[in-house]
């Protein structure tokens, strides 16, 4: 089998947008002259830069003098200790507007401190005309990638399962594509198995129109294999069902065209209503693919015999990953393997991610070993493209601590889940005596807004890997890390430009230049300054969560602002009338990213 034709990775889907680099590349670039002239013999050392703790008074560290001195140790005239290699670095860090102070600390630590002009001017690019926080992008880390998300089932309904992987595969998908890179979306449907032709043969034997709803459709899914595995004359009658399916026979073509798109309403309406685009190519677009990929996999010696069915046996990996069955079936292996070649051939990826909870963790180790097997993809950890890689999310628990089910112990449907969250926030919004006048159209838009945020903020928040449990009132809490409190700070914002845009002194995009003049405006400008690495961050570890620390952090240090900074009617109103505009630019670019849509006024 032939690997797919590879590009190199280009830097950037659009050369000619302007980039602002980001402040810890800039830092890493300094550090490393700076090391360079210390150390000439040492260029090929790594650059570790990283953010500090704010107890230490300084913006970020570089951490390379204790790994160097375990290198140079011994060598003639090398420094006696790491805190002496820190100091050669710092003595050799050439002039720059960037940095302000540079401290050892600790035993061989560098802490930098950036200046306050560097922030200040960093900010104002924000607003430069050629410039915005568009320009603040990250460099692309690849040039195309494909992103398989959602990816529900056809006559089941959409599960909270799915519901994590489409706000964190959507998520993914916005932080890769402001990074530059030509992102595909896809849907991978369950549409396709033999459960289809078992579903056909028993609506057709009850009579049922092959449009039902897609509840009704769960239901005789149930009753069906119900059927299938307790009558064995309707197994039959479902096998020989199955064949004319697969076969291609018409008339069941467009029965089961029908059931798709009964559960495609459904989806859609729940993706409408998150505000997620995605492309549907479910299992069935890959059926031409399979005899062809198993034929070349046995010929090529990637997959043998054993006990009638076709094997790809991997080093590491107790079970081989079945190709073809002994009955001469496919599955779901056979079909994502086929997926992830098309995708690298036809669709042209770097980069594959995949998104689903973490129990198919091992399927996907197998499919991307004999995928390495078959040389599509580069050993694990060369750190080559094209690149795969398996996002798995625990599970999302009830307030019980047990998997999330409704009180008859069904699945939760989500647009139930999602109309609750909807209606307590009206609910709250009313009760604070924010109803908008009785105007009941704005009161409903508002609450699906705040409703909708909530949901997706308080699953992003989370570590991926960590199950979670789902609890309105938690999600809606107007203090602590919630998207109730991120909506009412970004309003807050809103409220305060409005202001000033009254008092004519400005306001309304004409604030002034900007000038740090205490501690709490240096804190502010710092983080601003810091959101490209947070999407950088949310990048490289396929995290959003890294991107939802970094917007808590950013509105932490704007509402500590707010409290002790007079805004409106002070000395420095134009300067902090900047600051706020700078702040609303970056939120907003974040709720983007996180999916949520920020509201001017509550
Ligand atoms: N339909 C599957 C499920 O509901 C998820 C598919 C994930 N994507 C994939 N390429 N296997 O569990």
């Amino acid at each position: 089998v032939g690997a797919p034709a590879r590009g190199l990775c280009a830097q950037s889907a659009d050369p000619s947008s302007l980039r602002v680099p980001g402040v810890k590349r800039e830092l890493e670039t300094l550090m490393g002259s700076a090391l360079e002239a210390a150390f000439p013999d040492q260029r090929q050392e790594p650059i570790v830069v990283q953010t500090t703790n704010p107890k230490f008074d300084c913006d970020y560290q570089c951490n390379n003098a204790m790994p160097l001195f375990a290198r140079v140790k011994g060598e003639d005239g090398a420094p006696s200790n790491p805190r002496a290699v820190a100091e050669a670095i710092v003595a050799s860090i050439p002039a720059n507007d960037l940095v302000e102070e540079a401290a050892v600390a600790g035993p061989g630590f560098i802490n930098l401190r950036l200046r306050d002009s560097f922030l200040e001017g960093r900010a104002a690019t924000l607003f430069q005309p050629d410039l915005s926080v568009e320009s603040w992008a990250p460099q692309a880390p690849c040039r195309r990638a494909v992103v398989d998300f959602s990816s529900p089932n056809v006559a089941k309904e959409m599960h909270v399962g799915h519901l994590r992987s489409t706000i964190i595969g959507d998520t993914l998908c916005r932080c890769l594509e402001f990074s530059g890179v030509d992102v595909k979306r896809l849907n991978h449907v369950g549409d396709w198995g033999t459960q289809f032709g078992m579903l056909i043969q028993h609506m057709e034997e009850e009579g049922v129109a092959f449009d039902a709803a897609v509840e009704d459709l769960q239901v005789l899914y149930k009753a069906s294999k119900v059927r299938f595995d307790e009558d064995p004359e309707f197994k039959q009658r479902a096998q020989r069902a199955v064949v004319r399916l697969q076969g291609g026979d018409e008339e069941s073509r467009e029965r089961w065209g029908k059931i798709c798109d009964a559960s495609r309403r459904e989806f859609t309406k729940i993706y409408d209503a998150l505000g997620v685009t995605i492309e549907e190519r479910g299992e069935s677009f890959y059926q031409p693919y399979l005899e062809g990929l198993v034929g070349e996999l046995l010929e090529s010696g990637v997959a043998e015999m054993s006990d009638g069915a076709a094997c790809v046996f991997v080093e590491g990996q107790d079970a081989p990953l079945i190709v073809r069955k002994s009955d001469g079936g496919y599955g779901y292996a056979t079909t994502d393997l086929a997926a992830l070649r098309q995708r690298l051939s036809e669709e042209g990826a770097d980069w594959i991610v995949y998104l689903t909870d973490s129990g198919q963790a091992q399927h996907f180790r197998g499919v991307f070993a004999a995928a390495r097997k078959c040389g599509w993809v580069p050993e694990e950890g060369t750190g080559g493209y094209p690149r795969v890689d398996h996002v798995g999310f625990g599970l999302v628990l009830g307030e019980d601590g047990k998997r999330l089910r409704t009180r008859s112990g069904d699945v939760v449907r989500l647009s139930d889940l999602l109309g609750e969250a909807v209606s307590r926030c009206k609910a709250q919004l009313v009760e604070r005596g924010n109803d908008f006048g009785g105007d009941e159209e704005a009161l409903d838009r508002v609450a699906r807004k705040i409703g909708y945020s909530a949901i997706k903020y308080a699953d992003l928040k989370q570590n991926k890997q960590s199950n979670y449990e789902f609890s309105f009132d938690r999600m809606l809490d107007l203090k602590g890390n919630t998207a109730v409190y991120l909506q009412y700070a970004h309003a807050r914002v809103c409220s305060i430009l409005a202001k000033a845009e009254a008092s004519g002194a400005g306001g309304g995009g004409e604030g002034g230049e900007i000038r740090v003049t205490c501690g709490a405006e240096r804190a502010l400008l710092a983080a601003i300054c810091q959101f490209p690495e947070a999407v950088e961050d949310c990048v490289a570890d396929l995290a959003p969560n890294r991107l939802c620390e970094y917007l808590y952090g950013l509105t932490s240090k704007f509402t500590d602002f707010y409290g002790e900074c007079q805004v409106v009617g002070s000395e420095e109103q134009a300067s902090r009338v900047r600051m706020c505009e700078a702040t609303l630019e970056v939120m907003r670019k974040c709720f983007f990213l996180l999916g949520m849509e920020p509201l001017d006024r509550i």
